[in-house]
């Protein structure tokens, strides 16, 4: 596995997945800095008692994380900053030492990873969802939590599988694709759709 730094952290971000990132990183022992944001209404709060900073003060040597579940602001976010990129593991994830993670992922709390399975950068697995063997999820993708991912599926750059999805063996889910919560895939996902249900359908543009 590829084992995180124990830098201290700057979160990037303040809103409901900043809390779980810092429950994430106090978990791993982390030192986290602060919430850093742009907008001045945001500034002066705290987050699970993490000051609210803004974001031209995050100080010299510190590791960043992206912490927005929304992947298009993650993408928009790293082409802005040169990082370094904090990997964020929760101890309580159970990761086979095969498993790459690439700078910026965020693997929460009861996930499980199986063998050579490979997590993009700045992609979040979350809460307690479950990847099988030779698993590929794309950078800026999001596994929400409770998901199960069979083995050998490839999950495209930016792509969300919603709560509670499922994906049999060897499907691929295409770049920037949305599976919605609850929805069983048995058959490949094409790039930008979004599929619904069980057994999951394409759901017509409006
Ligand atoms: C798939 C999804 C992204 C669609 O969102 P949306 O475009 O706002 O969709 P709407 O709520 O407008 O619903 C549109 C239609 O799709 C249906 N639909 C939406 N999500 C569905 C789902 N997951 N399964 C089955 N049907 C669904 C709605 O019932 C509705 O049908 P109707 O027109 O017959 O009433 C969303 O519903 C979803 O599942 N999101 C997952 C969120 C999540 O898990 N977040 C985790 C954060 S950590």
């Amino acid at each position: 596995m590829t084992t995180s730094s124990s830098a201290p952290v700057a979160v990037l971000g303040a809103g409901g997945h900043a809390k779980v990132m810092v429950a994430t990183l106090k978990a791993a022992g982390r030192l986290v800095l602060g919430c850093f944001v742009r907008e001045a209404a945001e500034l002066g709060g705290k987050v699970l008692g993490v000051p609210v900073l803004h974001e031209d003060t995050v100080p010299a040597g510190a590791e960043l994380i992206l912490a927005a579940g929304d992947g298009r602001l993650r993408q928009r976010l790293a082409a802005k900053l040169a990082g370094p990129w904090a990997i964020v593991v929760h101890p309580s994830a159970i990761i086979d030492p095969s498993v790459v993670l690439e700078p910026g992922a965020m693997i929460c709390a009861g996930v499980v990873l199986q063998p050579e399975v490979r997590v993009g950068a700045h992609a979040i697995v979350n809460t307690a969802a479950h990847v099988d063997h030779d698993g590929a999820i794309g950078r800026f993708a999001h596994v929400a939590p409770g998901c199960h991912v069979a083995g050998s599926v490839a999950i495209g750059e930016g792509a969300f599988l919603g709560t509670g999805a499922t994906v049999i063996p060897g499907r691929r889910i295409g770049a920037w694709a949305t599976v919605g919560a609850g929805a069983v895939v048995l058959y490949d996902v094409r790039d930008g759709s979004t599929v619904v249900g069980v057994p999951a359908r394409e759901r017509p543009r409006p």
